[in-house]
């Protein structure tokens, strides 16, 4: 099996079903890894981070750090960066935010909107895009480095015991 190429896509049909992916996702992770969230605005991104930062210790609100750009979550289990780059005007301003320093050794990261963020934004491990379905969403989690590969493997196990559909 190759390492790239390889995607889940599931259908998941309310909000509680996409932060139990969120959840699912942090079950498969090891160690530090780049995840980019692509969708529309109310695609479910924020409540899919929010599945997967609890699922990782975190309890309390997790919120959108839109105006923010990113929220830290330094928890026994994992050092988390959540940015959102909706209101980024200028990928510079990221570099001015300190970006590489984010994007140390073992944290994790979570980054909604990455196109607003290219080309200063690091390549991701696994790319999750969302989209509307005519009842919920319909949610693609592809593997694009080694590191996600691994993290895919384990969730398709966990979610369905299916394996990545090559080629997505
Ligand atoms: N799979 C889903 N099916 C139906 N509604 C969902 C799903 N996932 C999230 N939602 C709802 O969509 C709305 C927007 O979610 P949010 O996570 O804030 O989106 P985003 O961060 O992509 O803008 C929320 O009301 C949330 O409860
Ligand atoms: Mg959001």
């Amino acid at each position: 099996v190759s390492a790239h190429g390889a995607a889940l896509t599931v259908h998941i049909p309310d909000a509680a079903g996409q932060a139990a992916l969120g959840a699912a996702l942090a079950q498969s992770l090891e160690g530090g890894l780049s995840i980019h969230l692509v969708g529309d605005l109310g695609a479910g991104k924020t409540t899919l981070c929010r599945g997967l930062i609890c699922a990782l210790g975190h309890a309390g609100p997790v919120k959108s750090p839109t105006y923010t750009l990113v929220e830290t979550y330094s928890l026994d289990t994992a050092l988390i960066h959540h940015f959102d780059l909706y209101r980024l005007v200028d990928p510079a301003e990221l570099e001015d935010l300190g970006l590489r320093d984010y994007f140390s050794a073992g944290a994790l990261v979570l980054v909604e909107w990455p196109e607003r963020g290219a080309p200063v934004l690091p390549a991701a491990d696994l790319a999750i895009t969302i989209a509307y379905a005519e009842m919920g969403r319909r949610v693609t989690v592809a593997a694009t480095s080694d590191a996600g590969r691994l993290t895919l493997q384990r969730l398709c196990a966990l979610w369905s015991g299916a394996e990545p559909q090559m080629g997505v």
